[in-house]
């Protein structure tokens, strides 16, 4: 008989739930239990998968001898809630991005390599089948601009809104098409970013920035703009969309398909499946062979593109170019 693969979530608001939901179909995958330092949501989580409910994450760790963890709580918390798995030397699926501390990210990344653990970063666009179609349609030809796109609203969750944790739009939403520009058109070296606030959105607890422009400079040669906004409402755009500019043709991904425009018409391929199912089924066949193959958002890659996002917010607020490499130097010494 299989051996079940013993899996339990730190953090059971939305994103565990729908984590939980892509994944429970597995013949043997086993929901052992979930913490949450919301006893109401542990508890609500494990009575609905099944599972016991903790408090506190440290206990479960120490209890449950478990495979796998998803870590799905507010970032802050990212790196402390991984670097506490890693002690126990379980593999562990950490949402995006990484941390808003790149020193304790640093450390969790050197602590899962030294350990051979097995880790996801949650950039889950790199896993669809849009994504990976654009890369075969481009295979490395020359990019003159890439154009990255995200409208949106006033995040739905409340501690979105507030800058201190969330890290603003860019590091929150928009790391997912920097993600896929950085994988699509090579390293990304130099950003600047100028944001604005209280244009629109003057709540006294919405603390995050409204409008988002941000360029990127490519070590390839491609240079791109990331804009972005919480000004909006919600069915403004349903497809926030990563435009590749080649010669003469354009690739567009977005998270629900991916469409080529030549000078003779537009082909489209949709994602047959939901975007965040690709990761879900790398980080659970990781889990169960031991193998990182299927993985292509090693928690290096987190780091890699959360310090881009966070560079970014360092050029808004210093008014200066930054270079990525440099700062990522800077603050993980
Ligand atoms: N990959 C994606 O596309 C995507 C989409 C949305 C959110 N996210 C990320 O997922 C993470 C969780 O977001 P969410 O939307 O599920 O938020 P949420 O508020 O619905 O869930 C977070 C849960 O964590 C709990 N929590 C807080 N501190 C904790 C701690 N120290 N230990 C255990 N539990 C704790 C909260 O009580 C809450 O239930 C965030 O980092 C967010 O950026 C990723």
């Amino acid at each position: 008989m299989t051996r079940k693969l013993r899996i339990g979530f730190i953090g059971a608001g939305r994103m565990a739930n729908e984590h939980a939901g892509l994944i429970h179909t597995e013949p043997d995958v086993d929901f052992v239990a979930a913490s949450d330092t919301d006893a109401g949501r542990a508890e609500a989580f494990a009575a609905k998968w099944g599972c016991v409910a903790y408090t506190d994450h440290r206990l479960m760790l120490e209890r449950e001898r478990l495979d796998g963890v998803y870590i799905c709580t507010p970032t802050p918390e990212h790196a402390a809630a991984g670097l506490d798995c890693a002690e126990h030397g379980v593999a562990m699926y950490i949402e995006k991005p990484l941390d808003l501390d790149l020193r304790a990210a640093n450390r969790l990344v050197e602590e899962v390599e030294r350990k051979g653990l097995i880790a996801v970063n949650a950039l889950q666009w790199r896993y669809s089948e849009a994504f990976r179609r654009a890369e075969a349609l481009i295979d490395g030809a020359p990019i003159a601009l890439v154009n990255l796109r995200w409208y949106w609203t006033r995040p739905p969750i409340r501690w979105m809104w507030d800058r201190k944790i969330v890290g603003g739009q860019i590091v929150d939403q928009s790391i997912h098409l920097v993600d896929v520009a950085r994988a699509i058109a090579g390293d990304i070296t130099v950003v600047y970013a100028a944001y604005n606030e209280r244009q629109v959105n003057q709540e006294d607890e919405f603390t995050n920035w409204d409008g988002y422009a941000l360029t990127l400079h490519f070590a390839r040669g491609a240079v791109g703009v990331c804009a972005g906004t919480y000004a909006l409402f919600s069915q403004i755009q349903k497809e926030p969309a990563a435009d590749f500019c080649l010669r003469d043709r354009m690739v567009r991904v977005t998270d629900k398909r991916v469409q080529l425009y030549t000078p003779t018409g537009v082909e489209e391929w949709a994602n047959t499946v939901p975007l965040h199912t690709g990761v879900n089924r790398a980080f659970i066949e990781a889990v169960r062979t031991g193998d990182p193959a299927s993985i292509r958002t090693p928690l290096r890659t987190g780091l890699e593109t959360t310090a881009i996002v966070l560079a970014a917010n360092r050029s808004a607020a210093t008014g200066q170019p930054v270079t990525v490499a440099d700062f990522l130097c800077e603050e993980t010494a």
